[in-house]
Parts: structure tokens; C-alpha cells; sequence
């Protein structure tokens, strides 16, 4: 009996600190997550659904690398091309999810906003990473408890939210949930510190701090452009010049994609569709049914060069 009740909390014990972490998405977000933490020294399995998606994300990271590089080694070419050389030397691209978990002490998932597709996807990794194994789903907007339920690890699964462009925005959330133990929470603020990143603390509510703030402005914006109160490049110019954002709302959108803007709204408006705040907006509808995504697709709000 005691043994066995021993072994229990053995077997949940959460390391102190990271050195091999999984990926899951190979995406806009998953690509930099990857690249933060191999720049930063940890080795990395970035996983995605096939070879061709994770050659574009090992493209992308390259590229962004050498924007890295470009500051930090400014005077120093071989500097420069050990430290990208270096960083995606630290990344295995894979499309074994599984295995990847297997020997990983994190495994953090940027896969589509859709919640059963993150449910899935973890259910299947409970199955086989090591118990001491933390999950952490990168999401937007979906409560960090409904994705860990499908889990049998409530007490090693948090919420561990970065933001676009990863390598450059300093800022990480990290959620816990009523059944996230304090060193799944501190290992997941220590990991955030060691890829660079400034680490706040929030419960987990609909987009946490960042989003519940800035999506809802986003919203608005779409909101004025489909009354016609100004146009896109004027409402983007207002909010430069008059407030200091570095990016207009659209400018923004376009960014982060229109189709993750819109499963953020339209999950948050199933959930409350009492708050007139969340009430969806035909005109986003609009450019994400004709498939105008953002820079993602070239086109979104507007049109973007390669
Ligand atoms: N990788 C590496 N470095 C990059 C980079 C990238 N992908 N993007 C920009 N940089 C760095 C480079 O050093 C670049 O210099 P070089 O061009 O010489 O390489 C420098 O930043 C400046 O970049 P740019 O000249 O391209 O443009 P900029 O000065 O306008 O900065 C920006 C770009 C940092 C994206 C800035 O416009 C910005 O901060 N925009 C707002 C982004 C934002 O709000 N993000 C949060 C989105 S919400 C979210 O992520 C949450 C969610 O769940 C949806
Ligand atoms: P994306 O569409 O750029 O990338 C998602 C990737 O996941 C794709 O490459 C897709 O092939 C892959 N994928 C889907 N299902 C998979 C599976 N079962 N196994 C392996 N790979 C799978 O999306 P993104 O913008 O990187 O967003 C990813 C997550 O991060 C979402 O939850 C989103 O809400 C969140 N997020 C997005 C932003 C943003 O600005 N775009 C910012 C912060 C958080």
C-alpha cells in the first residue's frame, strides 16, 4: 500500500528544468517556439503532419535565425553562421509525434485553435511520454482545463502562451489551472526565462491577459471598417500615429492570421453568447471563407508580397 502510494508520487515527480522539448505544429508559432529553444541551447523535436510542412518550417526558422544573428553578432560573420548553424543543429524535424514525446520532458503543443483536435493529439501522447513528461498547450483562447481533461496528467499540464513573432516578442503566459502542481508551474516559468522570454502568471481564463484585451479591439476595428467609419489603412494609421502601437488592427490580423482570429471569436462566442462583446462579424467571416487568411495566404485584409 505504501509502496504503491510511494511509487504514485515518484512517478508524477516534475524535473526541475528542461533539456529535451517536443514541438507538436510546425506552424507560424510552433516554428518559433522551436527556434527559441534551440537557440537557447535545448534540444528540439518539431513535429508536424508532413516532410514538405516541416522543410517550409526549418526555411523559416533559417531566416529567421539569420535575423537574430544579424543583431547579435553584428561584427562577427562566423559568429553568426555557427550561432544559426548551431540552433537548427539542435532541431530534429519529425513526423513522429509519439516518439518524439517518448523522450522529451515537455512537450508543448501549436497545432490548430480547434479543441477536439488538441484533446486528440494529447490523449494520444498520455499514452506513451514518460510520466514525468510536463504537456503545455500553446492556445489562444480555449480554457487550458477542457484540453488537459483529456489527459490523465492534470497536476503536469499548463497553459504556455507565446507570441507572434516569437523571437522577437518578449513576453510568455503561463496558466495554471486549478490542478496544475507548483512545479509543473515553475518549470514551465523557468523554461519560458531560459528561451528568453519574460514569464507572467495567469488563471486560466479566456486569452489569459494579452488576447482578452487585444482580440476584442481587433474585433471593433473590423466592426468600424464594415460600418464604414474610415478605411483599413486609416483606422491602421489612427492606431499608430494617436496610440503607439508598432501595428495597426489589421496590419495585426493579417499577422496572425484571420482564420485563428476567427476560431478565437467563434469559440468564445459558443461559450458566452450573452456578451455582445463576442458577437461574431460577417465581414471577418467573409475574408476567411474566400480564404483571405493574412500573410499566410498573401491576402487577408490586405495584399502581401512573398
Ligand atoms: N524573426 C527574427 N527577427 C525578427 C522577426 C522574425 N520573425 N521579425 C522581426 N524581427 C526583428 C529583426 O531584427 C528585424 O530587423 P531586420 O529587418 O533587420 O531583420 C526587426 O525585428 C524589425 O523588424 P521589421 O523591420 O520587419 O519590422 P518592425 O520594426 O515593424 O517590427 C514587429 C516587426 C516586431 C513584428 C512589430 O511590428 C511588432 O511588434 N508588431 C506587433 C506584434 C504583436 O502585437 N504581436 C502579438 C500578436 S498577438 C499574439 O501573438 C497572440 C495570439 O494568441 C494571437
Ligand atoms: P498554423 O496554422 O501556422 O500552424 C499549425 C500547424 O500545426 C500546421 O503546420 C499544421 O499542419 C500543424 N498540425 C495540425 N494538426 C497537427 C497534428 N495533429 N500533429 C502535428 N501537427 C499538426 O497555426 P499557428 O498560428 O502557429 O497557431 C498554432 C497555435 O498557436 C494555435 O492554438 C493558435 O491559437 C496559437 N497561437 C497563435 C498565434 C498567432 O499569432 N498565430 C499566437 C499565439 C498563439
Amino acid at each position: 500500500m505504501l509502496a504503491s502510494k510511494l511509487f504514485r508520487r515518484m512517478a508524477s515527480t516534475v524535473q526541475s528544468s528542461v533539456s529535451v522539448v517536443t514541438v507538436i505544429g510546425a506552424g507560424l508559432m510552433g516554428s518559433g517556439i522551436a527556434q527559441v529553444a534551440a537557440q537557447s541551447g535545448l534540444n528540439v523535436h518539431l513535429v508536424d503532419q508532413s516532410e514538405g510542412l516541416l522543410e517550409n518550417a526549418k526555411e523559416r526558422i533559417v531566416t529567421s535565425l539569420k535575423r537574430v544573428a544579424k543583431k547579435k553578432f553584428a561584427d562577427n560573420a562566423q559568429m553568426r553562421e555557427s550561432f544559426v548553424s548551431d540552433s537548427v543543429d539542435k532541431i530534429s524535424f519529425n513526423v513522429d509525434g509519439k516518439a518524439a514525446a517518448a523522450s522529451s520532458d515537455l512537450v508543448i503543443e501549436a497545432i490548430v485553435e480547434k479543441i477536439e483536435e488538441k484533446q486528440k493529439l494529447f490523449r494520444e501522447l498520455d499514452l506513451v511520454a514518460p510520466s514525468h513528461t510536463v504537456f503545455a498547450t500553446n492556445t489562444s483562447s480555449l480554457p487550458v482545463s477542457d484540453i488537459a481533461s483529456a489527459t490523465k496528467r492534470l497536476d503536469r499540464f499548463g497553459g504556455l502562451h507565446f507570441f507572434n513573432p516569437v523571437p522577437v516578442m518578449k513576453l510568455v503566459e503561463v496558466a495554471k489551472t486549478p490542478e496544475t502542481s507548483n512545479e509543473t508551474f515553475d518549470l514551465l516559468t523557468n523554461f519560458g526565462k531560459t528561451v528568453g522570454k519574460h514569464p507572467i502568471s495567469c488563471r486560466d481564463t479566456p486569452g489569459f491577459v494579452v488576447n482578452r484585451l487585444l482580440v476584442p479591439y481587433q474585433m471593433e476595428a473590423f466592426r468600424m471598417l464594415e460600418r464604414g467609419d474610415a478605411s483599413a489603412e486609416d483606422i491602421d494609421m489612427a492606431m499608430k500615429l494617436g496610440a503607439g502601437y508598432p501595428m495597426g488592427p489589421f496590419e495585426l490580423s493579417d499577422y496572425v492570421g484571420l482564420d485563428t482570429l476567427k476560431f478565437i471569436y467563434d469559440g468564445w462566442h459558443d461559450q458566452f453568447p450573452e456578451n455582445p462583446l463576442f458577437n461574431p462579424c460577417a465581414l471577418l467571416d467573409k475574408f476567411v471563407e474566400e480564404g483571405k487568411l493574412g500573410v499566410k495566404t498573401g491576402e487577408g485584409v490586405y495584399k502581401h508580397g512573398k
